[in-house]
């Protein structure tokens, strides 16, 4: 069953120099339950997606294109309605926890607070509730350490306490906009692994977002690739792994760590970021592409395939090299 549709989504910024293109007729589908993952470059519109599906676009953003969920588009929403889609429907997890929690309130009061503000819960029944969530993203000893301040705790144990603050209320999808980027690659690994233990165990979708395409191996099943705010590719997790068919993927699979060549070599993939100030005029990876051709920088190539897997390319994947 379809959860969240994004369908044909651009979004623009409006500022002195020009507008930005930043994210450019995307489109996609997250079932209930299931794991997306977002991967792309820093710059490449990840980040604007999640904000425009909560309505926390900056003021200067235009978008055009629907975000469906429960048969209404977000996107034309009120903000008082889009506040009560907000936590208890979808909630968001941010890169860097500090964003989230107040250095100067106990987590107790943080987590009430936010219960009291969506579900009017209070007391005993609030308490419960916390204790509950805190078990969920496995804090040790929760119970003796609601009283705590944010900065009493490790990065790790602060990022499982946004998580806690975002199951709140049950959201059916959350999303989660790099939440280990800021973490050391155990803690990574062990966020990673909670992330998917609440999947399984709640049935709540994510959308996880990431700058790297190692994060979303073992976690998600279907990735989107992203350049310049334009799908690239997009797979079932494992597909896209094992056959790349976007010149963009292959270069961003070869540039990911722990991935050398004989020589022990890492790659990147060599070239200047695209300029988003300018409105697509033709593949925008193609001034990067090892297998560009003339044609690449005149079309805009569109996202083509099956319902299973698409690419945005319009060199055949038999001639890539
Ligand atoms: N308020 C804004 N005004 C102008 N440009 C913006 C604004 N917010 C974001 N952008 C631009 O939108 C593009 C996409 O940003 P973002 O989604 O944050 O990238 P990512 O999360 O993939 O790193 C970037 O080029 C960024 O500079
Ligand atoms: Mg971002």
């Amino acid at each position: 069953m379809t959860l969240l549709s994004v369908e044909n989504l651009s979004i623009r910024f409006g500022t002195p120099d020009g507008d930005v293109h930043a994210v450019n007729d995307v489109s996609f589908d997250i079932a209930a339950g299931e794991t997306v993952a977002l991967v792309g470059e820093s710059g490449s519109g990840k980040s604007q997606i999640a904000l425009s599906i909560l309505g926390l676009l900056a003021p200067n953003a235009r978008t055009s294109g629907r975000i469906m969920y429960g048969g209404r588009d977000l996107l034309s929403l009120k903000r008082r309605e889009l506040n009560k889609v907000r936590a208890k429907e979808i909630a968001m997890i941010f890169q860097d926890p500090m964003s989230s929690l107040n250095p100067y309130m106990t987590i107790e009061r943080q987590l009430n607070e936010s219960l009291e503000l969506h579900e009017g819960l209070r007391g005993a029944a609030a308490r419960k509730r916390v204790l509950e969530v805190l078990d969920a993203v496995q804090i040790p000893d929760a119970r003796n350490r609601l009283r705590a301040y944010p900065h009493e705790f490790s990065g790790g144990m602060r990022q499982r306490i946004v998580i806690a603050m975002a199951l709140l209320c049950n959201p059916k999808l959350i999303l989660a906009d790099e939440p280990t980027t800021a973490l050391d690659v155990t803690v990574q690994a062990q966020i990673m692994r909670l992330l998917d233990d609440i999947r399984r165990d709640m049935g709540t979708a994510i959308l996880l977002i990431t700058h790297d395409l190692g994060v979303v191996a073992g976690s998600c099943e279907n990735t989107l690739v992203l350049y310049s705010g334009k799908v690239m590719e997009h797979a079932p997790t494992r597909a896209l792994f094992a056959e790349p068919q976007h010149p963009y993927t292959r270069g961003l699979l070869r540039a990911v760590p722990n991935i050398h060549d004989e020589a022990g070599a890492l790659h990147a993939i060599p070239g200047q970021p695209p300029n988003t100030m300018r409105a697509l005029t033709g593949c925008p990876f193609a001034p990067r592409c090892v297998d560009a051709i003339a044609a690449c920088h005149q079309i805009v190539p569109p996202l083509e395939g099956d319902a299973l897997r698409q690419r945005a390319c319009i060199r055949p994947v038999e001639e890539l090299t």
